[in-house]
């Protein structure tokens, strides 16, 4: 089928489509005219998920573990979007399976079944190479699916914040918690905090492009790179707030993030201090939101909206 025709068809499935940022994909293709499937291994959740918007997504019963679940989820799709997550290791559930064979599976399911467009979710720093099994995962699951879906896009988002993240609204709520704030090593770890609307606009885009050519990789990253540092004393400046850092090696978050995802809800996670010692900003010259139209919005704005619903 020719890409062109994606505005006929307009059918896009989306993996991880109640998550954090794939309802936000959903939402943003909803509004574009397309079609939309929230695939799910607890399809009654995305009633749940959308229940306040305008256009509901079909929810469609998947789990990309199960290579036989996921056909019907993809017959006659145009564009298939794999926005599944898994940050903590659990039984079968591995990086390896979850982020390399079962995105494989699903890039491979989707190229025989004719979809035109696959967008493949993925993280800034990912790297094959890597030491960190997550890392490693992710970069070796870029390369799997690269070759099992020719011309598959990969969207690289730096840490993505919302009114409903896990990283901005912990630090807001820690700044006004802790008498002092741990560092991660000495703080000098530098991001580019992205807003996850902004990346979910930049994902609807990706797939609504007429004849899509060029770079397939993305790296979706805000506006300003701060140090781990300088975003506390930027985040504590805006909640008028003062505070007091204090550096804590690498080895001491190791020794905590293994006991803390033991605890339901993992509040720190080793895939998590992992990415935090690497600087996790846009590679210079990565196309990204601009390429796209879009200008990134500011963690000012993401702040008032987290404090709003405090
Ligand atoms: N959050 C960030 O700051 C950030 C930054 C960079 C990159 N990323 C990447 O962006 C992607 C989305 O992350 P997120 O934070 O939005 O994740 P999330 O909120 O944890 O959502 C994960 C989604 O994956 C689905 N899922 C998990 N296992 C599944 C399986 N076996 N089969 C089918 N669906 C499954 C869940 O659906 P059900 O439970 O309903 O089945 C859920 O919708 C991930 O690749 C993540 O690594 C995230």
């Amino acid at each position: 089928m020719d890409p062109d025709d994606l505005n006929t068809e307009r059918i896009v499935t989306v993996f991880g489509g109640t998550g954090f940022l794939g309802r936000r994909i959903v939402k943003r293709l909803l509004e574009r005219g397309f079609t939309v499937r929230a695939a799910s291994r607890h399809p009654a959740r995305v009633g749940q998920v959308f229940s306040s918007t305008a256009k509901l997504p079909e929810a469609v019963e998947a789990d990309i573990l199960d290579a036989s679940s996921i056909g019907s989820a993809i017959a006659g799709s145009q564009a298939i979007v794999n926005a599944v997550s898994l940050y903590v290791e659990q039984g079968a559930q591995t990086f390896e399976r979850v982020h390399v064979e079962a995105a494989a599976e699903l890039a491979a399911a989707s190229r025989a079944g004719e979809v035109d467009r696959f967008v493949q979710i993925s993280g800034i720093g990912s790297d094959p190479q890597s030491d960190s099994n997550y890392i490693r995962a992710r970069g070796r699951g870029e390369e799997a699916v690269a070759s099992a879906f020719p011309g598959a896009i990969i969207v690289r988002p730096a840490v993505m914040t919302g009114p409903d993240d896990v990283f901005l609204t912990t630090v807001v709520r820690l700044i006004r918690l802790l008498p002092v704030y741990p560092l991660f090593g000495d703080g000098g770890t530098r991001l580019q905090p992205v807003y996850v609307e902004d990346v979910a606009d930049a994902v609807s885009r990706l797939i609504d492009r007429r004849n899509h050519k060029g770079s397939s990789i993305f790296e979706f990253g805000g506006p300003r790179i701060y140090t781990y540092k300088e975003l506390l004393r930027e985040i504590a400046r805006q909640l008028d707030t003062h505070i007091r850092l204090m550096p804590v090696p690498f080895a001491a978050w190791d020794a905590l993030a293994g006991v803390a995802e033991l605890l339901p809800g993992a509040p720190i996670t080793r895939n998590q201090v992992d990415l935090m010692r690497h600087d996790n900003v846009a590679a210079i010259g990565a196309p990204g939101l601009k390429e796209l139209d879009i200008a990134p919005r500011d963690i000012e704005e993401v702040i008032r909206l987290i404090e709003r619903r405090a």
